[in-house]
Parts: C-alpha cells; sequence; structure tokens
C-alpha cells in the first residue's frame, strides 16, 4: 500500500499541490484527473522522487521512504513518460536492458529473458531488434512499458498513457493496464490522465485535482 500525507509542492510562490493525501491499497488502479495546469505530472513527479517536495511523507506499507532518496536496486515505483522516452540510438532490447543492467546489476541473461519474455507478453514479439523510430506510437508506449515493467517496480506511474494514441490503441491500453492488475505481476498502478471516460473505464479509484491558481 502506497500512502502519501498532506504533500505540499510548490514552484516558487505557486502552490501547485496543498495537502494532499491519498492512500493506494496493492493492485489498486488510481486514476488522477484533473484539468492542465492542475499538477498531475508534477504529482507524479514528486512520487518518483524527480522532483522535491516542500513538505509531505510517504509510506511504502507503512513504512516511511524518501522518493528522492530512493536506493534504485529496490526500485519501488516505475514511470512511464508521456513521451516514452526511449533512448533513440539503442534497440528495442537495449532500451529495457540497460537500466537493470547499469542499476540493478543484474546477470545479462537474466536480464535478457525478463525482457523477452514481457515483450512477448505486450504483443512485442520479434521486436526486439527494432529502433525506436521503426515502430509505431502504440508500440513505442508498450516498450516504454516493458522498459518499466523490467525493473520490477512495486509502483507502476503512467502520465497520460492515451493522449498520444487513436481510439483503438487506447482501448489496447486499457486492457493492458487492467490485466496488470490481474495478472501475477500484481502491479499497483497510478495514472494521470485528462480523460475522466479513460478513467472511469479502468479505475478502482479517481482522484480529482484541481488548479489551484
Ligand atoms: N519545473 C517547473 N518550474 C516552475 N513551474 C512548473 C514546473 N513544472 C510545472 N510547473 C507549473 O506547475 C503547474 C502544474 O504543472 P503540471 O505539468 O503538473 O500540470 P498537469 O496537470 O500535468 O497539466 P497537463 O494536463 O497540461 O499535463 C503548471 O502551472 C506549470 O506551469
Ligand atoms: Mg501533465
Amino acid at each position: 500500500m502506497l500512502e502519501i500525507k498532506n504533500l505540499v509542492k510548490k514552484f516558487d510562490d505557486r502552490t501547485i499541490i496543498n495537502n494532499l493525501s491519498v492512500r493506494v491499497e496493492d493492485n489498486e488502479i488510481l486514476a488522477v484527473v484533473g484539468p492542465s495546469g492542475a499538477g498531475k505530472t508534477t504529482l507524479l513527479r514528486c512520487i518518483t522522487g524527480l522532483e522535491k517536495v516542500n513538505s509531505g511523507k510517504f509510506f511504502w506499507n507503512g513504512e516511511e521512504f524518501d522518493p528522492s532518496k530512493m536506493d534504485q536496486k529496490n526500485s519501488l515505483v516505475g514511470v512511464v513518460f508521456q513521451d516514452y522516452q526511449l533512448f533513440p540510438n539503442l534497440t528495442v532490447l537495449d532500451n529495457i536492458m540497460l537500466a537493470p543492467k547499469l542499476v540493478k546489476k543484474m546477470d545479462n541473461e537474466v536480464i535478457k529473458k525478463t525482457a523477452l519474455d514481457l515483450l512477448s507478453r505486450l504483443g512485442l514479439e520479434g521486436k526486439e531488434t527494432l529502433y525506436p523510430y521503426q515502430l509505431s506510437g502504440g508500440q513505442k508506449q508498450r516498450v516504454a512499458l516493458v522498459r518499466a515493467l523490467a525493473m520490477d517496480p512495486k509502483v507502476l506511474c503512467y502520465d497520460e498513457p492515451t493522449s498520444a494514441l487513436d481510439p483503438e490503441l487506447r482501448d489496447e491500453v486499457a486492457k493492458i493496464i487492467v490485466d496488470l492488475k490481474s495478472r501475477e505481476l500484481q502491479m499497483t498502478q497510478i495514472v494521470v490522465t485528462h480523460d475522466m471516460e479513460f478513467a472511469e473505464k479502468i479505475a478502482d479509484n479517481i482522484l480529482k485535482v484541481e488548479q489551484l491558481s
């Protein structure tokens, strides 16, 4: 269970997140919805430690942690960025294997097996030697998802996973997210979206955020 208590995030004097508390149970899908500028991406960046918070506390299974100081070997939170952020000069397989290799220092063969297994689960069998430019938008997104999953996070966050996709792929992403919850991976997921319909379709709970100023 992930718990955030009394999170405050400001940029200079502007308060973006004002005293937010939220709890995400194991296996739950929490959708965070709200208008542009409400602080959805900022919230994800705080949870993943990319952004320092002004105040507030984070707990995993009741134990406090500091996302900005996490030892990456026990990567708790993974994130699929809105623009995927794949390395253009690396193949699909190398994109996926890079972080487990560098950060977790895992055995190459083990990482490769996991990567190929995840790729085939997400319908990307045979794509491992391609470069990102040779993939469709939906395929790139799934590679980004596999890359995050390869680090074996407990919590997986997505920033606007459907914004660049046509309706058909949108349904596919919804299926993948819901599927990850029920599979043996038992993922806890936070999905940032401005698409209320999508949120209602996938989420167990919906957190609505508003623009403060
Ligand atoms: N690094 C930063 N420095 C200063 N202000 C920032 C920074 N990052 C975000 N902001 C401001 O914080 C507010 C929230 O931004 P954020 O990107 O979290 O919104 P969002 O809800 O994700 O919007 P969208 O739906 O358009 O993606 C915006 O007003 C933005 O300008
Ligand atoms: Mg955003």
